[in-house]
């Protein structure tokens, strides 16, 4: 009998010189607690995996995903009632919701997703590829300097964009991983509005400096999509976006598997700078609040 590790067929094949690997000879429809460490070791070196041909049923995606832990429900997207952890994305012609900016998912959340595995079901017969790029590798290339100073700064991120402006967190701008130990840069173009210890005007060229560095073309890998290709990437060392540039429908199923603390590099070195009372206060509005509701002892 056949398992679903076939070990001796596994390929691994290496997609660009800074992360993801296609992966074939490994049946996720049928995957238990030990393809599920294969993987998972696979996802520590690789970061994102594709794994084509898969094809799996609702019920099946939901099963692999659970293998990796809890998943995030999400009441509104969800397909249906019975499944509130599963939904589908659809855009037609460049509408509905295309993730066209840099970001980690749910940056915004206190606890940010960790694992997205996600189903191509219907693509576009030309562009709509995603990229990806290797957080990891952003802040290692960054001058010792410039290193040690993000590790003492965090970021406040909001869910603007998705008009839920309240929906804040702050994390630190330089995570640790907690399986690898490794440190990345986190932040992001479509979520991260201001550093807190910074001034608006510094924050503003630091973020500016920062998320387009973060995803130099050397840092990133491009992925063009096949229907029944699964893609599974760690949120806590990568950012993402799509490319907006196809017609027709473009149908995704997707399961999260849920988000934790995400734990800071180094302690924070720094209060929070907000300038009372200048013509350039406006700027501070949405800090001074969010870190008044949080329950930050504040001065001003
Ligand atoms: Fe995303």
């Amino acid at each position: 009998m056949t398992t679903a590790l076939e070990t001796a067929a596994l390929d691994v094949r290496q997609l660009s010189g800074s992360l993801g690997a296609e992966i074939r000879g490994l049946s996720l429809a049928q995957a238990g607690p030990e393809e599920a460490d294969v993987v998972r070791t696979l996802l520590s070196e690789h970061l994102v995996l594709f794994f084509p041909e898969q094809k799996l049923s609702p019920d099946e995606h939901i099963a692999f995903g659970r293998l990796f832990g809890e998943l995030e429900a999400h009441p509104n997207l969800s397909l249906d009632a019975e499944r509130p952890e599963f939904f589908e994305l659809r855009a037609d012609g460049g509408a509905g919701a295309i993730a066209d900016e840099w970001h980690s998912d749910l940056s915004c959340q206190a606890q940010p997703s960790v694992i997205a595995i996600l189903h191509m079901k219907k693509s576009p017969p030309v562009g709509g590829d995603t990229l990806w790029a290797n957080m990891y590798k952003a802040y290692e290339e960054l001058s010792p300097p410039m290193r040690e100073f993000c590790e003492g700064l965090t970021a406040l991120h909001d869910a603007h964009p998705h008009d839920r402006p309240e929906q804040m967190a702050i994390h630190p701008v330089v995570r640790i991983h907690p399986v690898t130990g490794r440190k990345s840069l986190f932040v992001n173009e479509h979520f991260t509005r201001r550093i807190v210890e910074l001034s608006h005007s510094e924050s503003d060229a630091l973020l500016s400096f920062l998320t387009r560095w973060a995803t130099d073309s050397r840092f990133t890998v491009r992925y063009a999509w096949s229907e029944g290709t699964i893609a599974m990437w760690d949120n806590r060392c990568t950012q993402h976006r799509v490319l907006n540039d196809f017609e027709g429908e473009r149908v995704i199923q997707r399961v999260t598997v849920m988000g934790d603390d995400p734990q800071p590099a180094a302690a924070a070195r720094w209060e929070p700078f907000i300038k009372p009372f200048s013509a350039a206060s406006r700027h501070d509005r949405q800090l001074r609040s969010h870190l008044r509701e949080t329950g930050h002892k504040t001065s001003w």
